[in-house]
């Protein structure tokens, strides 16, 4: 077992708190073992989310996760954001606060996506350069999380995983590996995500997402809408056993089902903690396909419950 990196413990498995739940939560005390919630929809005071939000905190161990800080833009950091962020994360006791491995804005306009940056060398520095700043000003170390991809850049020349590492050497941050975001990733861009996941510094690894995507045939999407498919938890079986186990937590966005669905499909992932590799060295990104759906932009990466 890898002890637990960055001061980051293992917390167990987790749910991401939606609103849709709160009463749930509030009247039934459910014996999950801690929340992440999405900073965006807590930072200003006030109201019965933030009411909410403190109640539970109180019962519960709390993570933040957020989908603004643009760490990859080329636009000035906002402090205002941060100096809210740090604020949150104080009262709510947040373990640590994540983000992701993108742009969603420009010229101080905000896109409200998540969006990729060209994997080079110029990128790695510019967000090195960023992710020092960022954690400099909130004091703690940051949890950068691989993001769903639908393009790639002609000028990219480093892959996903080596530049996450790099990021992770040079600042000391730590890393939140989406393992459905490997999968939707390979997928769209035809790599192999068991190298992906064999490749990724796992001493860096201090969580662990997993969620449902979307087959649109000819690409996946990162939807959040529903169970996990089995390659995705293949991906995570392979990735426990080099991490030693980390918090995990399933995303659910859209299409929420009661309480007790989201968390019994993050309870499955015990299953696959004992469980042996499996014999074939690579997963085939095919799935079967799923009944036709309406097709969501595909750049509309979740963006939950933002407002
Ligand atoms: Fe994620």
């Amino acid at each position: 077992m890898i002890e637990p990196r960055l001061g980051h413990p293992n917390l167990g498995l987790g749910v991401g708190l939606r609103t849709v739940h709160f009463n749930h939560i509030l009247k039934n005390n459910p014996a999950v073992d801690w929340f992440e919630i999405i900073s965006e929809n807590f930072m200003d005071s006030g109201g019965r989310p933030r009411y909410v939000l403190e109640q539970i905190a109180e019962r519960y161990q709390i993570v933040m996760h957020g989908v603004s800080m643009s760490i990859g833009s080329t636009d000035p950091l906002n402090f205002d954001y941060l100096e809210r962020l740090k604020r949150l994360a104080s009262v709510v006791k947040a373990h640590w606060v994540s983000d992701h491995l993108c742009w969603t804005g420009v010229a101080g306009r905000n896109t409200h996506d998540l969006l990729p940056v060209p994997l080079n060398e110029e990128t790695l520095a510019h967000v090195i350069g960023r992710v020092k700043i960022v954690q400099d000003f909130l004091e703690r170390p940051l949890v950068i999380e691989n993001p769903s991809t639908y393009v790639t850049f002609a000028d990219s020349t480093i892959p996903e995983w080596e530049f996450l590492s790099r990021l992770a050497e040079e600042t000391d941050c730590g890393l939140l590996l989406d393992v459905n975001n490997v999968y939707v990733s390979s997928y769209n861009h035809d790599f192999d995500p068991v190298e992906y996941i064999e490749n990724v510094p796992h001493e860096r690894i201090v969580q662990m997402h997993l969620a449902g995507h979307t087959n649109c045939h000819t690409h996946l999407i990162d939807t959040h809408d529903g169970r996990v498919v089995d390659p995705v938890w293949d991906l995570y079986r392979r990735a426990h056993q080099h991490t030693g186990g980390v918090s995990s937590l399933l995303e659910w966005d859209a299409d929420i089902p009661p309480f007790e669905v989201v968390h019994n499909e993050i309870l499955k992932a015990k299953q696959y903690m004992d469980a042996k590799l499996p014999d074939q060295a690579s997963i085939a990104p095919a799935e079967s396909p799923t009944a036709e759906v309406a097709v969501p932009h595909p750049l509309h990466h979740v963006m939950p419950e933002v407002e």
